[in-house]
């Protein structure tokens, strides 16, 4: 059970993310999450997590560079998996500065801190769909209780044509 590797979940909060720390915890990981707590819930998911596992948690917002690099710096993260985002196509619409200073910015911010802090440390970034715009071309089909694209079984392949719809995208 001990594996004795720390990974280090913005966004660590968030839906993913929770049941990300809890499962990476119950495999015997050490976890941190950073998050600023944004989002509607997350202290709510933050309390269910906390009852069952132990991790840390560091309340940063990704915007901020310094603390970024500071929390990097001193945890020394085997993995990072980088979660935290404005998650809202309809959000970024409304407001595209925002959307473009946390989910460019911050993520430029948090490889910035693994360049200079801990070169080493294998990142993991969740994308979305729409960075492939409406993708109109591909049938969705629900298959065991999931929707999942017709003929691309294992996802979509990175050679696919960027299409941004929206400032998200
Ligand atoms: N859930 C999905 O089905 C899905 C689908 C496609 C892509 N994604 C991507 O996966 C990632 C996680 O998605 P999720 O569903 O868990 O979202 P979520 O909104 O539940 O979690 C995001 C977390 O990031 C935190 N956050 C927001 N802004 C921050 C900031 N400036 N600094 C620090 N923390 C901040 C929020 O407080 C929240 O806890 C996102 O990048 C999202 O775009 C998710």
């Amino acid at each position: 059970m001990a594996v004795n590797k720390k990974i280090l979940i913005t966004g660590g909060a968030g839906f993913i993310g929770v049941n990300s720390a809890n499962a990476f915890a119950k495999s015997g990981w050490r976890v941190c999450i950073l998050d600023n707590l944004s989002r509607k819930g997350a202290q709510l998911n933050l309390d269910w997590l906390m009852e069952r596992v132990e991790i840390e948690f560091k309340q940063v917002d990704i915007r901020n560079a310094d603390e970024v690099s500071s929390v990097f710096k001193n945890y020394q993260p085997d993995v990072v998996l980088h979660l935290a985002a404005q998650v809202a196509v309809t959000t970024s619409v409304v407001n595209p500065r925002e959307d473009f200073e946390i989910n460019a910015a911050g993520t430029l911010n948090v490889l910035e801190a693994l360049r200079l802090e801990c070169p080493e440390t294998f990142f993991i970034n969740a994308s979305t769909n729409k960075v492939y715009g409406k993708m109109e071309d591909l049938g969705v089909v629900e298959r065991n209780g999931r929707y999942e694209y017709a003929d691309l079984m294992s996802g979509v392949s990175e050679i696919r044509s960027l299409d941004f719809h929206s400032p998200y995208g």
